[in-house]
């Protein structure tokens, strides 16, 4: 957009409207481009004119949280401006942005000579934002004690469910060897297979609630572990009348098996759920694309429903299901996350689902 079009430069007369103008420097602004870091002394207002900046906030250990988001025609860095206080969080470009910088001292000259209109607006614009920054502040601190809460629940629930279902591993274990027929054989398999299922999840479940993966990363080659997938669902995929279908190649990132694995199992177990019996094609491709490796997990299945596509990766959100956790997802994004990569996915109900899965290659 213009500069003369945005909403700041429309606050003022046309006479200082013309003056805010021509102090305003324009540049643009590469993809995750710092524009200024939190703690820093602030001397510009931004104007966004194109793309989108967010602000992230250090939560030590060099991870960011993201507090907001500043879209086109929206202007950021007034209160630093306004106050002299350092700037209370980071701002970085999305995916390139054009900025309009309005230097603090005559900005500050132009708003001591103007109407008190004008600054109303602006504090109404300040008010505004502050309500809907605050907001999303609440509902993260709200989530964050619903998931501290539940894993305290999780904690004392898998505490008190893991010997029960011990016993029952082991009852199956004895029931075998006294009655070696093929038929006991056969039921004790199962109920040990579904045992060692629910032992698995409640891992999962607790490892989710306590919130950090604890990564055992080594070189792993993704064609390796792909195959040795393909091994494991072998049985799996002809019950569900799945035809599965692999394109890897030599690919090595620096990984946890285990739980690359488990994310596969989660990603392929919901698409091979959703074909309901019915059968249906999965295609797993791995490449390596500049810097880095990108698994692409492909099901034509009826699509995610269009209800829970916004918040799929959010903890429980599961439709359609008998017993599902909702957590499936929510565990792959932060095992993924844990590797310092990317998941997104596409899905409509005419072509199926496609889950993208981002790992950084190991450096040559
Ligand atoms: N490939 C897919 N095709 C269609 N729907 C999907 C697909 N993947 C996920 N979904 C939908 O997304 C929901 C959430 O999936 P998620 O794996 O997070 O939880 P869940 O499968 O319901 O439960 P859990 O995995 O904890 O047992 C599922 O209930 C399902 O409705
Ligand atoms: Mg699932």
């Amino acid at each position: 957009m213009d500069l003369e079009a945005h909403q700041f430069i429309s606050y003022f007369e046309r006479e200082q409207a013309a003056q805010v103008c021509k102090l305003a420097v324009v540049e643009n602004f590469a993809d995750r481009e710092i524009i200024f870091q939190e703690g820093e002394i602030p001397d510009f207002v931004y104007l966004v004119l194109a793309g989108e900046v967010e602000f992230r906030k250090n939560n030590g250990n060099n991870k960011y949280q993201t507090v907001a988001l500043a879209k086109q025609n929206d202007f950021f860095g007034e209160f630093g401006v306004l106050d002299g206080q350092p700037r209370s969080a980071q701002a970085i470009v999305c995916s390139g942005a054009t900025l309009a910088r309005i230097p603090r001292d005559g900005l500050m000259e132009i708003l001591n000579n103007t109407k008190g209109s004008v600054v109303l607006k602006l504090l109404g614009y300040i008010v505004r934002h502050l309500r809907s920054t605050t907001a999303q502040y609440v509902n993260q601190m709200v989530h964050k004690e619903k998931m501290a809460l539940v894993g305290e629940m999780v904690n004392t629930i898998i505490h008190d469910f893991r010997s029960p279902v011990t016993s029952i591993y082991l009852a199956s274990v004895m029931l075998k060897e006294f009655h070696p027929d093929e038929e006991t054989i056969e039921w004790c398999d199962i109920i040990q297979a579904q045992v060692r299922r629910m032992l698995g999840m409640a891992e999962e479940a607790l490892e989710f609630a306590s919130g950090h993966a604890v990564l055992n990363t080594q070189p792993v080659n993704l064609d390796f572990l792909l195959q040795n997938f393909e091994k494991l669902n072998r049985i799996y995929f002809k019950d569900a009348k799945v035809e599965f279908k692999l394109n890897t190649a030599d690919v090595v990132i620096n990984a946890d098996e285990n739980k690359l694995m488990r994310v596969l199992q989660n990603l392929v177990g919901n698409a091979v759920e959703a074909f309901k019996g019915c059968g249906g094609r999965i295609e797993i491709s791995a490449l390596a694309k500049e810097k880095v490796a990108e698994i692409i997990i492909c099901d034509n299945g009826p699509g995610i429903p269009e209800e829970i596509r916004e918040h799929l990766f959010d903890p429980f959100v599961t439709y359609g299901k008998r017993g599902g956790t909702g957590l499936g997802t929510a565990i792959a994004k932060s095992i993924i996350e844990a590797h310092s990569g990317e998941i997104s996915f596409r899905s409509n109900a005419d072509e199926g689902t496609t889950f993208y899965i981002r790992l950084p290659l190991i450096s040559q």
